[in-house]
């Protein structure tokens, strides 16, 4: 509107002077043609005549100076306050924000690459499951990164509420900010928030229901996955539940997973029933029975990996139709498709210990008298397994599934064990 104005102004103030100057030119012609006028005369009427449409010119033209160039400068730079909604293309503040790439961190000028890398600073969004792995498929077509990129780890943690080893966590975390990134997936009626001092202070990510067996707990690995894809310096995933341990300090588990060339997805061939005889027919050709494949949960996937498992939209409906209970999507679908279209780059093991030996469908949870020097050095270093193509004794960096009241001695072990910063 104002700038219909000005050229409003600037067209009137032209059309004065052309018509002063046509004018001028009209009386002389006429006094010229009649002669009657004195040369005198003529040239004193059209001085006075210049004289009033310079003024009337410089009159409107100083106007529009004024508008120009005042305080309220509205053409120059548009204002960006929220209560005054100048940008056209937005009715209110939360729109105009979304039309920005993202909220980002660093509102204190700095712009640098770091700026665009690091995930939004809140990880809470409003974006649908199919909206979010779109956002988290995308991939730099440039490989190579352009600065030092601090690689971190994310640690997903998958629980149902509150984590009552989360004390061992923080303790686990403390000095190595920087250097990890923390998710949290519960079920959407938790709300309780841990202090701000906390590593899991709002680490926790828009959550929807799981059950047990069933394709929403494949879905929340998903979800976790895809969030911390998000923050493009996340090297390394690893999916945790609410009774995981670290077995090691900080460094040793981050030098662990960084390092290594391969991920750790558990997966292999169980001919028996629990294995093979969950394969359901109406797969094929798709996924035969030799592609099918079994494995612990809990899995630890590096980045290019985490991108195809959020891409996939081929195998993923296949499972969601064909794998009901007694076949466990959590229990097939990762160790199939990893080993149908990666296997090069997957270990094949898992690096959460669990202790199956008791049978059943659940494992065994331990509790306070369970927990032992003896007992955790036992899954430190009590197995023998391959390291980027070397043996190794550390083939367990987690273990599971530790009961809440494990908590105080795990916490007394802890800094001289496992070497954490007490
Ligand atoms: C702004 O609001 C008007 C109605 O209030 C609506 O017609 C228009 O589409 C909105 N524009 C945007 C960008 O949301
Ligand atoms: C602003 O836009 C958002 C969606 O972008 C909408 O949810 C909200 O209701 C809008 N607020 C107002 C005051 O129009
Ligand atoms: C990255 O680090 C190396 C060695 O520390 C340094 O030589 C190089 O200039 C750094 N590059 C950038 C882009 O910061
Ligand atoms: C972590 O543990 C390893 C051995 O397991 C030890 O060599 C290293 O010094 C420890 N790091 C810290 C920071 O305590
Ligand atoms: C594992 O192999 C990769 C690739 O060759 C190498 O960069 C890395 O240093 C190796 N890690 C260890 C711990 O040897
Ligand atoms: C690491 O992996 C790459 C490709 O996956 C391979 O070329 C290389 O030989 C591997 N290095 C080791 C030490 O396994
Ligand atoms: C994992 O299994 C796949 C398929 O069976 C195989 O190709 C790959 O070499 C295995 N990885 C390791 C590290 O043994
Ligand atoms: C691991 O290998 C070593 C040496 O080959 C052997 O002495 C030890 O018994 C093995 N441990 C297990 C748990 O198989």
């Amino acid at each position: 509107m104002d700038q219909i104005k000005l050229d409003k102004d600037m067209q009137q103030c032209k059309i004065t002077v052309l018509f002063g100057r046509e004018l001028c030119l009209r009386i002389t012609k006429l006094i010229r043609g009649s002669s009657t006028f004195p040369v005198t005369t003529t040239i004193v009427l059209c001085l006075s005549l210049s004289f009033f449409v310079m003024t009337l010119g410089i009159f409107i033209n100083n106007g529009a100076r004024k508008f120009l160039f005042s305080d309220e400068s509205y053409f120059l730079m548009p204002p960006l306050q929220p209560s005054s909604c100048s940008c056209c293309l937005c009715n209110n503040s939360s729109s105009a924000a979304s039309l920005q790439p993202s909220p980002f961190k660093s509102s204190s000028g700095s712009r640098g690459l770091e700026d665009w890398m690091i995930g939004p600073e809140e990880l809470w969004h409003e974006m649908s499951d199919e909206e979010l792995m779109w956002r988290a498929s995308m991939v730099p077509r440039i490989s190579k990164y352009p600065n030092n990129r601090t690689r971190k780890v994310a640690f997903m943690f998958l629980s149902r509420g509150s984590l009552p080893l989360g004390p061992l966590w923080e303790m686990f975390f403390k000095g190595y900010a920087g250097l990890y990134s923390v998710y949290l997936h519960t079920s959407p009626e938790f709300t309780k928030e841990p202090p701000e001092t906390s590593v899991f202070y709002k680490r926790k990510i828009p959550s929807k229901p799981v059950k047990w067996g069933q394709a929403t707990m494949m879905n929340a690995e998903r979800r976790l996955l895809a969030n911390a894809l998000l923050d493009f310096s996340n090297e390394r995933f690893v999916l945790l539940s609410e009774t995981c341990i670290p077995l090691f300090n900080f460094t040793t588990i981050y030098s662990y997973l960084i390092n290594s060339n391969h991920s750790f997805v558990g997966s292999f061939d169980d001919p028996r029933p629990m294995g093979r005889g969950r394969y359901n027919k109406r797969m094929w050709p798709m996924i035969s029975l030799s592609d099918w494949r079994k494995g612990n949960q809990w899995f630890e996937v590096h980045r290019k990996l985490a991108i195809e498992i959020v891409s996939d939209v081929t195998y993923y409906p296949i499972f969601q139709n064909h794998c009901k209970p007694p076949c466990y999507m959590d229990e097939h679908y990762l160790a199939t498709i990893v080993t149908k279209t990666h296997p090069d780059i997957n270990s094949n093991r898992s690096i959460t210990w669990v202790d199956w030996s008791k049978g059943g469908s659940h494992p065994t949870r331990f509790v306070r008298k369970d927990v032992s020097e003896e007992f955790l050095n036992r899954m430190r270093h009590g197995f023998n397994c391959t390291y980027n193509g070397s043996m190794t004794t550390a083939c367990f960096l987690f273990a599971r599934k530790f009961q809440p009241n494990t908590l105080e001695p795990l916490l007394k072990l802890a800094p001289t064990l496992l070497g954490f910063n007490p």
